[in-house]
């Protein structure tokens, strides 16, 4: 064989051998899929350990893919509902979550939840305090959900905050609820200039969504 014909041959092996190995990896990715999203059908009314409801859920999703985030972090993983939310769109980008649950029982069920839908290998679960844990993290992050306790929501964010990259995005929950903790953490959001703060309705719980839009 001359050796141009070579070259082609192996340009056209190299092609079907990628082809083949993204068909495998949408057939993969297709699978995962419908496994989430017969957990989350499955599940829908069984959540009852102040879980977020399916609407929040989705507005995490959808930043996270949207955004193309890679790296997250939530505090207050409870029993998994917004972590599988999370994670799910993270399947899809490439990128990992880093969840922190104080109490042992819903961090073992946790676990149990991200195994059945199948989204394990997206998770770092923590069982750990997270006033003590946050501080200690490296970071980088790109995502980050707050859904712990409210009144140490202005905390969680001081610590986290040089850890964000520019373009990434802090979020919390319960913002429109009367909390204490709540109006403290929105008037420290208002006072940071390197932020861009919109409020999502989705529930009446409300998810406020700060972007970091530069280093300052
Ligand atoms: C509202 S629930 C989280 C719901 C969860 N995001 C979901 O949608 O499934 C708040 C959780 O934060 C946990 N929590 C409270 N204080 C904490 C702390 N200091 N460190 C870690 N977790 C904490 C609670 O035990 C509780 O399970």
């Amino acid at each position: 064989m001359s050796t141009k014909r070579m070259i082609w041959a192996a340009l056209a092996l190299c092609a079907s051998l990628t082809s083949a190995a993204m068909a495998q990896e949408t057939a993969q990715q297709q699978d995962l899929d419908a496994r989430v999203q017969r957990f989350l059908d499955e599940h829908r009314r069984q959540w009852r350990d102040a879980n977020v409801p399916e609407a929040d859920g989705r507005v995490l999703y959808d930043l996270v893919l949207q955004n193309g985030y890679t790296r997250a972090l939530e505090i207050g993983t409870s029993t998994g509902h917004s972590a599988i939310w999370i994670a799910w769109a993270l399947s899809k980008t490439g990128g990992k979550l880093i969840t922190i649950e104080i109490d042992e029982g819903r961090y073992r069920r946790a676990l149990e939840n991200f195994e059945e839908a199948g989204l394990s290998d997206f998770i770092d679960a923590r069982l750990a305090d997270a006033h003590e844990l946050v501080p200690e993290l490296q970071g980088p992050f790109d995502f980050v959900f707050v859904d712990a306790d409210k009144d140490w929501y202005a905390n969680y964010f001081r610590a986290v905050l040089p850890k964000l990259e520019v373009g990434g995005c802090f979020t919390a929950h319960n913002v429109n609820q009367r909390m204490r903790g709540i109006r403290e953490f929105l008037e420290v959001l208002e006072a940071t200039p390197s932020l861009e703060t919109e409020i999502v309705r989705a529930s009446r719980s409300g998810i406020s969504v700060s972007y970091k839009r530069s280093d300052g």
